[in-house]
């Protein structure tokens, strides 16, 4: 993006910190100013319950609660609004529907299919709930490109057919990995997966691909996918589940309480519609209303713009920069920069990946060091952890100067 400067100035905190090289968007995004500013006007201009008080407070908190609902909607291409649910994070989106829709449909002679690449908040509920089932987890393997092994461009793939079948009830699979930055061809492998069995309930981790990514769910053909507001300029604290109606209709209230129900009398309690059902007590009011800001600041800047921006940065940061070190740095992924998000994770020599960051941390640069959520991934590729660098609409090749700087510190501190 040329006008990145500007974009820069729009984030308070790079006037705080003049030097920060801020290389951990996966992990979560920087925000606006223009989001900070309306998290402080609820609080001081009508800083009310939602759904609850008569009095114009809590009126302009519900309106202003309810349009993000609608900006969400629109943004993503819901069919209405009340297929949007509002939770704590991505992770609080999944539980709910292992715990409302899961519990409900599946038997134990079932299946769920889940990929070697997922986040352990898409891996964990799931592998959790076939064991209580006793029903059967399956997940699919990647190729060392990091890709899924489905031959997914191949329609009619025998790959997939070999994993799914009529017994899979639910196919949960991320659309970009927070590790690898591979971006599945959720939508190919949704229309295959429901050619095999037209009953498969899909669902996307979009937590790293709705930040990056223009999303139609519609297009999409999934049941349900998932994401955060902290991974897209948006505040901390609240979550989103995107839903089909239907199954939404069907499906358990996630937890009990406030807000939720219909009536309650001593025996016997009626819930209310969707999205209210899953919205028990007080949610994250103000950091609610400020996501819709975070999503209009992204459309402004335009999806488009930005996935080109990322590929961009990411493919200097691999070709032009890191490739400089040789064979000394392996990149996980795809070779291929059309099927990446902005995130590389590598390793360095034989560095252990927490002593690089901390050499990078001291010299301003943020990057994550771990297994990042992702151990069955980092086991798959044989590394107990890698680096992670990911940029966002902030970022620019300064940024991957900076990190190159860096690793050659690390370089003459380790060796
Ligand atoms: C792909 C993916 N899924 C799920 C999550 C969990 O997100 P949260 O911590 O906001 O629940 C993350 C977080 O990094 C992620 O990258």
């Amino acid at each position: 993006m040329s006008n990145i400067q500007n974009i820069k100035k729009r984030f308070p905190i790079f006037e705080n910190r003049s030097d920060l090289v801020y290389l951990d968007s996966t992990a979560t995004s920087l925000k606006p100013k223009i989001v900070i500013d309306k998290i402080r006007e609820y609080y001081e201009k009508y800083s009310a319950n939602v759904f609850r008080g008569i009095y114009p407070m809590s009126e302009i908190a519900t309106t202003e609660f309810e349009e993000t609902r609608e900006v969400v909607s629109k943004f993503i291409n819901a069919n209405n609004a009340r297929e949007i649910i509002f939770t704590r994070n991505t992770t609080e989106s999944i539980n709910l529907l292992a715990y409302s829709l899961g519990r409900k449909i599946l038997e134990p002679s079932d299946e769920i299919v889940t990929t070697i690449m997922e986040h352990h908040s898409n891996f964990v509920p799931w592998q959790v709930l076939t064991n209580e089932i006793g029903a059967t987890f399956k997940v699919i393997d990647i190729n060392e490109d990091g890709i899924l092994n489905l031959e997914f461009k191949i329609k009619n793939s025998e790959l997939l057919k070999k994993i799914i079948s009529k017994k899979t009830k639910i196919l949960a699979l991320t659309y970009i990995s927070n590790v690898l930055g591979t971006i599945n061809p959720v939508e190919e492998i949704i229309a295959e997966a429901k050619k095999i069995n037209p009953k498969i309930i899909v669902i996307v981790d979009a937590a790293q691909a709705v930040p990056h990514l223009k999303i139609d769910v519609r297009k999409m053909g999934a049941d349900f996918i998932v994401f955060s507001s902290h991974k897209m300029l948006g505040p901390t604290g609240v979550g989103v589940l995107w839903g089909k109606e239907k199954f939404l209709n069907e499906m358990y209230p996630f937890m009990y309480g406030g807000d939720m129900i219909d009536e309650v009398y001593v025996d016997r309690t009626t819930f209310k519609d969707t999205p209210h059902k899953f919205e028990a007590g007080t949610p994250a009011i103000g950091e609610v209303i400020a996501l819709k800001e975070a999503i209009k600041f992204l459309e402004k800047v335009d999806m488009k713009n930005i996935r080109k921006h990322e590929k961009e940065i990411t493919d200097f940061a691999i070709d032009r920069a890191i490739a400089k070190f040789g064979e000394e740095i392996k990149i996980f992924g795809p070779k291929n920069i059309d099927d990446r998000g902005g995130i590389i994770s590598f390793s360095f020599g034989k560095f252990h990946p927490h002593d690089i960051a901390q050499i990078l941390a001291d010299s301003g640069i943020c990057v994550r060091a771990g297994h990042h959520c992702a151990m069955p991934l980092h086991t798959r590729l044989k590394v107990p952890a890698t680096v992670r660098a990911s940029f966002y609409i902030y970022n620019d090749e300064n940024d991957v100067e900076k990190l190159i700087e860096g690793l050659k510190k690390v370089k003459k501190i380790l060796i």
